[in-house]
């Protein structure tokens, strides 16, 4: 994975909850809700955005973390996405026109429910959370996201997978001619990731359809990605298109990459070091390029919720 040198970072202001929450009731109480709305410097957005919308009321969640979330500038202009280009402006700079609809996703294997749902059927079943995770890249930086989703344990147990089924594999979208990035052969396309099941009906997974109470900005993943926090962000699948309940695991696009340094569990260890660099400590975006690295917590800071799934296996050795 291409690291940025801090000299390309943008010292960019970190938005408050509070502030965050007022923006929220200031765009509620202009647009109604679920209305468009165009963003202006009067909701405190510096991105420029041609299309804007907010989702419907959401409940908040026990699982968030009350750690102040990065700017939406922050987190729409710092982006991987390799679909769109491999620098970290360039998702932004090449997804605006990105049509995220008609959308599809395919739902294949071991499971009752399979077949091919429009999108907004596919999330019509579930209500929407908003979920403030961290998220911790493998480049050894870090943000702090308020997602807005729906969990992933309740989309599979509605999809009722069969005992046949132990992983769960996602794809997103392959189509050069809407991602640019597909032209050249950055990875192996499509992109490609994957859970156990046991993980992917743990109650902290979302299938994120938005950010900062917006539907989701083509850059981050339209219409629909995959948010796991307590591993590293390459396994949050953007754009995803197809989800196979499979008894064997599932090939990963990083893996499938360079196997020596990244694995199928990708779970956050300060302890693991990439073989390139350190991993105990990252860099949070947006806290100026004077602030300190801050120390990288086991699981990302979920291990309560998450270390039982991983007793008996070595996850020095399966990394
Ligand atoms: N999904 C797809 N399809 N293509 C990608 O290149 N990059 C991954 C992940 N999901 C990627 C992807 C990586 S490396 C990271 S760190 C996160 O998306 C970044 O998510 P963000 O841009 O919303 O912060």
């Amino acid at each position: 994975m291409l690291i940025k040198k801090p000299s390309d970072v943008r010292p960019s202001e970190i938005t408050s909850k509070a502030n965050y929450l007022n923006r929220r009731d200031f765009i509620r109480a202009g647009t109604g809700i679920g209305g468009s709305i165009l963003a202006s410097s009067a909701l405190g957005a510096v991105v420029p955005a041609k299309r804007r919308e907010m989702l419907p009321d959401l409940s908040a969640s026990p699982f968030s973390t009350d750690e102040q979330p990065n700017s939406y500038e922050d987190i729409t202009t710092y982006n991987n996405y390799y679909e769109f280009g491999t620098g970290k402006d360039d998702p932004y700079e090449n997804a605006q026109d990105f049509e995220p609809r008609p959308w599809t996703i395919a739902v294949e294997g071991h499971a009752e429910k399979i077949g091919t749902f429009d999108f907004d059927d596919f999330i019509k079943p579930f209500d929407l959370e908003e979920r403030i995770y961290r998220m911790r890249c493998v480049e050894a930086w870090s943000m702090v996201i308020p997602w807005v989703g729906i969990p992933l344990a309740d989309v599979v147990k509605y999809l009722a997978p069969t005992s046949k089924a132990k992983y769960v594999a996602f794809e997103t979208l392959f189509d050069p001619s809407r991602m640019p990035g597909q032209k050249r052969r950055a990875l192996d396309w499509p992109y490609r990731e994957g859970l156990t099941i046991a993980e992917a009906t743990n109650p902290l997974p979302i299938l994120a359809v938005g950010l900062y109470g917006e539907v989701m900005p083509n850059q981050n993943g339209a219409p629909i990605r995959l948010v796991v926090p307590w591993k590293y962000g390459f396994k949050g699948i953007k754009g995803i298109v197809r989800m196979r309940f499979t008894d064997r695991q599932p090939q990963t696009s990083w893996n499938m990459a360079q196997p020596r340094e990244y694995g199928f569990y990708a779970t956050v260890n300060p302890n693991v070091d990439h073989p390139r660099w350190s991993q105990a400590r990252e860099r949070r975006i947006g806290a100026g390029i004077f602030a300190s690295k801050q120390p990288t917590l086991m699981f990302n800071g979920y291990g309560e919720e998450v270390a039982h799934l991983y007793k008996g296996l070595d996850l020095r050795r399966n990394f």
